[in-house]
């Protein structure tokens, strides 16, 4: 063992009890040989400020903050970096000397996953984002933070979606369109990104976007990891398109959280393949 000193870092929700966060980190602190540990604690929405505190008080580092906390939070926060603000939800938070600051690492996290399958440049690819929830403002904030400069953003509720495009630094990046619009364009499309539940089990036959008339070489990518492969992805593969799903997002978010609390870089095909151990399945 070196000579670190035992850190504690956590995940804070309602429920938890699914979670893979905790074996996830865990894993990598043992293969670092780091004496620290990752807890899951279930938080009543009631008694968030309370678990907050008692984090804090409790010496801890650094903790993750999961579903429905993840912008209720941000009031029991000293600083909220620039990012997690105009995302406007919080999914890491650090702890220095007592001073609490969130971060939110979903859109840099998935970032890093869909580079690997789109390369590296955005700037040119046009992209179509579905759904105006909290995933999509972290997609859509982190694309544009890496060039993307052509995005199409569609919601059920369009609203949502103009929200999402005027909370922007470059609204002129984001057009937003109602489905019916933005379908037409399909055979545009370079990448489609599902950030929506439609497709997660229970509802598994459910399909968020048409795969008539992709694009070849169309990448397809979908937030959803339950199931692995949801029938809009399978249907895009059966179709010619590239796929990609959430399992890739869910361990990006975690990597990047390990390298602000630690300013190591985890095993990302390692926490992959904890993951995916999780989840039964194999990619
Ligand atoms: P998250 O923070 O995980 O993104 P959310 O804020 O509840 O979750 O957002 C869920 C997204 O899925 C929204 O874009 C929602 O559309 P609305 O804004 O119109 O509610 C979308 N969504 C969920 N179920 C849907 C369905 N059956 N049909 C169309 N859109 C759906």
């Amino acid at each position: 063992m070196n000579s670190y000193k035992k850190k504690y870092y956590g995940l804070i929700g309602y429920p938890v009890g699914h979670s893979m966060s905790p074996l996830m980190h865990n894993d990598q602190f043992e293969r670092l040989q780091l004496p620290y540990s990752y807890q899951a604690f279930e938080v009543d929405p009631a008694d968030l400020g309370e678990a907050v505190r008692g984090l804090k008080a409790l010496n801890y580092s650094g903790f993750n903050v999961t579903v429905p906390h993840k912008v209720e939070v941000m009031k029991y926060l000293d600083d909220i970096d620039k990012e997690a603000e105009i995302i406007g939800a919080v999914n890491t938070v650090e702890i220095n000397n007592g001073h609490l600051i969130g971060r939110n690492t979903d859109g840099t996290g998935y970032l890093q996953s869909l580079l690997v399958k789109a390369g590296p440049v955005l700037t040119h690819k046009k992209i179509l984002v579905i759904g105006a929830g909290g995933a999509a403002r972290a997609v859509v904030s982190a694309l544009i933070n890496h060039g993307a400069e052509n995005v199409i953003l569609t919601n059920r509720t369009l609203g949502r979606a103009e929200l999402i495009s005027e909370s922007l630094a470059s609204p002129e990046k984001v057009k937003v369109l109602p489905k019916k619009e933005a379908e037409k364009e399909t055979p545009s499309f370079d990448i489609i990104i599902n950030t929506t539940s439609i497709g997660m089990h229970p509802n598994v036959t459910d399909t968020p976007w048409t795969t008539a008339e992709l694009k070849p070489g169309v990448l397809c990518s979908d937030l959803i990891y339950n199931p692995l492969y949801t029938k809009w992805l399978k249907d895009a593969e059966q179709a010619g398109a590239e796929i990609l799903n959430g399992v890739g997002m869910f361990v990006g978010q975690g990597a990047v959280a390990f390298e602000i609390w630690t300013g190591l870089t985890p095993d990302i095909n390692r926490m992959t393949r904890i993951v995916l151990e999780q989840l039964g399945g194999d990619e």
